[in-house]
């Protein structure tokens, strides 16, 4: 008897990376990698992105959504909005760079739009698959540090100069908005829903280059303190990344200037600890977020439920908080004093699950008194 021929791959997704810029620069291997499909249509860049990639160019944004399945959303913050929802209401799931929207209000509209059409949407919240993150968080979340009490993060570089639409505070909301978004939503991630917000933010031009700093403190709904500072910088500055999360019961650190992982200063914990994240060396952040989302993505025509086994670390929901974060951060440096928020509510409100506070069985297994 002949032998049968063998069965078919399971038929790999066709992605449409609307956009050609930097990020779709970042993301177009990550897919690749998967044995994605890409088609491209961008305002500018699409015919030199797809030759890279191996990818075909769409002749309008109206083609593109015709033959894909997914859409990456990777073109400036002020177009989310639009984008994303129109690849939405055509039927197709959404990755959506961060910030999800350029305002609360959009990102809201785009959590409306994605339930409204029973498709998953994900905004691009890449900080939260750094190897080097996701280990602190499992690390806090075990209870490692005891009970976290002052989460400090940085993150900086020159000031984005490849497109002028960063430094058009109403197009990219700024330094807040654009980069220290990551390290609001992650520090919800860490340490749970927040009850206040202070900001204060300086930008000055030197030799006639544009700088901004800003610092931005979030009050823990479990006594937690996160201090966020971020940096649009000289043109020679490094982009730099930092963490230094401290509990009762420890200390652990991140400098990605200093590489070399996550150091502790910890004492020996009784469950024996988590393996310490190794030295960056591994895959790339955004290829470990695109897997874990493109497999959601392949699990289901429609949105995923609460409790499937493929529900991404991030949803949109969070996309959305992240956001309203960064604008309780604008309103205070407006204000020049702290804004109450209510972000356990607010999840709840939404028809989500607020992160708790990370507790401490390990300390609890030890019979600690704190
Ligand atoms: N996750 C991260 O680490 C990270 C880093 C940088 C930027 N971002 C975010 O990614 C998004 C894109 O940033 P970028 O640096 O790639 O920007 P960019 O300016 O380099 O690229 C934007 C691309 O979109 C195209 N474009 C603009 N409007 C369009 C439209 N309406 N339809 C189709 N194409 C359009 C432009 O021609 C360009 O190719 C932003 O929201 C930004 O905040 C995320």
């Amino acid at each position: 008897m002949p032998a049968l021929p063998a069965l078919p791959a399971p038929p790999p997704l066709t992605v449409g990376l609307v956009g050609a810029g930097g990020m779709a620069r970042a993301h177009a291997p990550a897919w690749r990698a998967l044995g994605t499909e890409l088609v491209v249509h961008s305002v500018d860049g699409a015919a030199e992105l797809a030759a890279a990639h191996d990818g075909r160019v769409a002749a309008s944004f109206d083609e593109l959504l015709d033959v894909v399945d997914v859409v990456d959303v990777v073109t400036p913050t002020p177009t989310h909005l639009e984008v994303a929802s129109a690849a939405l209401a055509a039927g197709r799931h959404v990755l959506c760079e961060k910030p999800l929207g350029r305002t609360a209000a959009d990102a809201l509209a785009l959590l409306e739009a994605a339930r409204a059409a029973d498709r998953q949407l994900y905004p691009g919240h890449v900080v939260r698959y750094f190897p080097e993150y996701a280990l602190m968080r499992a690390a806090v979340h075990a209870g490692e540090i005891g009970t976290p009490a002052v989460l400090r993060f940085a993150r900086g570089g020159a000031f984005p100069s490849w497109s002028p639409w960063f430094a058009d505070d109403a197009r990219s909301g700024g330094v807040v908005l654009d980069l220290m978004v990551h390290d609001l939503d992650v520090a919800r991630w860490v340490a749970g829903e927040v009850t206040s917000v202070f900001a204060t933010r300086r930008s000055l031009e030197e030799d006639g280059a544009p700088h901004t700093l800003a610092h931005v403190v979030l009050t823990h709904a479990g006594g937690a303190i996160t201090h966020v500072r971020g940096l649009w910088g000289a043109p020679h500055t490094a982009f730099r990344t930092s963490f230094h999360v401290a509990g009762d019961a420890g200390v652990l650190r991140f400098d990605s200037a200093t590489s070399g992982g996550v150091r502790s200063d910890l004492p020996p914990v009784p469950t024996g600890g988590l393996a310490r994240p190794a030295p960056a060396a591994g895959e790339s952040p955004y290829l470990t977020e695109i897997r874990e989302l493109a497999r959601a993505f392949a699990a289901s025509p429609t949105a995923l439920p609460a409790d499937h086994p493929l529900r991404p670390r991030v949803s949109a929901l969070d996309g959305v908080v992240a956001v309203e974060l960064a604008e309780a951060a604008l309103t205070s440096i407006d204000a020049g004093e702290p804004v109450a928020v209510d972000t356990a509510a607010r999840v709840r409100e939404l028809g989500g699950t607020p992160h708790p506070p990370p507790d401490t069985p390990a300390l609890a297994a030890a019979g600690s008194p704190v």
